[in-house]
């Protein structure tokens, strides 16, 4: 589903250069949640922003489903990331002011997505009661806990029906109990229908979500 080839990226401080990854190779499998860990600062957040098309790479190649990223214009890397790709972080960056339900209606519209009313009312019900965010769905964000919140953050990363879901420390804010619920309600939800899944976890106890694990060290990938 998504390939990457040969992969580096450099970064340039005063008149040297930094490199981070060096010739990095790596396949994600459609309807795999695969996840990449390694020391801090080895270079899994760059490797996850520049497969999602949120950063350049200095050098290589990303395709996803036959695409080549690199090649695609401004315009159409935006419209593919909005469509095909969703995104969790750290923290769940709400939209403040927005409700629950509205957070998500809002990322149906970016996504592009033309769904009769009836239609979007009702993928965003079955989506809230996947995450078992139902009773709050009127709900403002700072009326909700940071669990309660990273569940919203994850309804709204997969509400536009993504191929692919990039999550990037999303437990790191949380206690074990409320990681362990947020790691269940996305390999569920993956799991359910087939989205392929990039997450990067220093956590160890995260890894068991994981079908597959690779490590990030020496600029490089370790296929596990
Ligand atoms: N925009 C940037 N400019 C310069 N250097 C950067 C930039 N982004 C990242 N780096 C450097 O690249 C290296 C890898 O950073 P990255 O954030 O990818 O690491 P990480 O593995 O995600 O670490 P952590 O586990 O702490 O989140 C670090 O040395 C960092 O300082
Ligand atoms: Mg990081």
């Amino acid at each position: 589903m998504i390939t990457i080839e040969n992969l580096e990226k450099s970064f340039q401080f005063g008149s040297g250069e930094d490199k981070v990854l060096d010739q990095v190779n790596l396949s994600l499998n459609s309807g795999e949640i695969t996840a990449l860990n390694g020391v801090s600062g080895s270079g899994k957040s760059t490797l996850l922003t520049i497969i999602a098309g949120l950063q350049n790479a200095t050098n290589g190649k990303i395709v996803v489903d036959g695409v080549e990223l690199t090649n695609l214009k401004e315009s159409e890397l935006r419209q593919r990331r909005a469509s095909q790709f969703g995104f969790i972080f750290q923290q769940s960056h709400l939209i403040p002011f927005l409700s629950v339900k509205d957070q998500l209606a809002f990322m149906i519209e970016t996504a592009g997505r033309k769904w009769s009313r009836k239609e979007r009312e009702e993928k965003i019900d079955a989506m809230l009661e996947a995450v078992d965010m139902m009773k709050h769905k009127d709900s403002n964000p700072n009326n909700l806990s940071g669990g309660e919140k990273q569940r919203v953050a994850i309804a709204r990363a997969l509400i536009h029906e993504p191929e692919v879901l990039f999550a990037d420390e999303v437990t790191a804010s949380l206690d074990s109990k409320r990681s362990t619920q947020v790691m269940e309600i996305i390999r569920n939800i993956a799991q359910t229908r087939k989205i392929t899944v990039l997450m990067v976890t220093h956590d160890e106890d995260m890894l068991q979500y994981a079908d597959r694990v690779v490590t990030m060290k020496d600029r490089k990938i370790i296929d596990a």
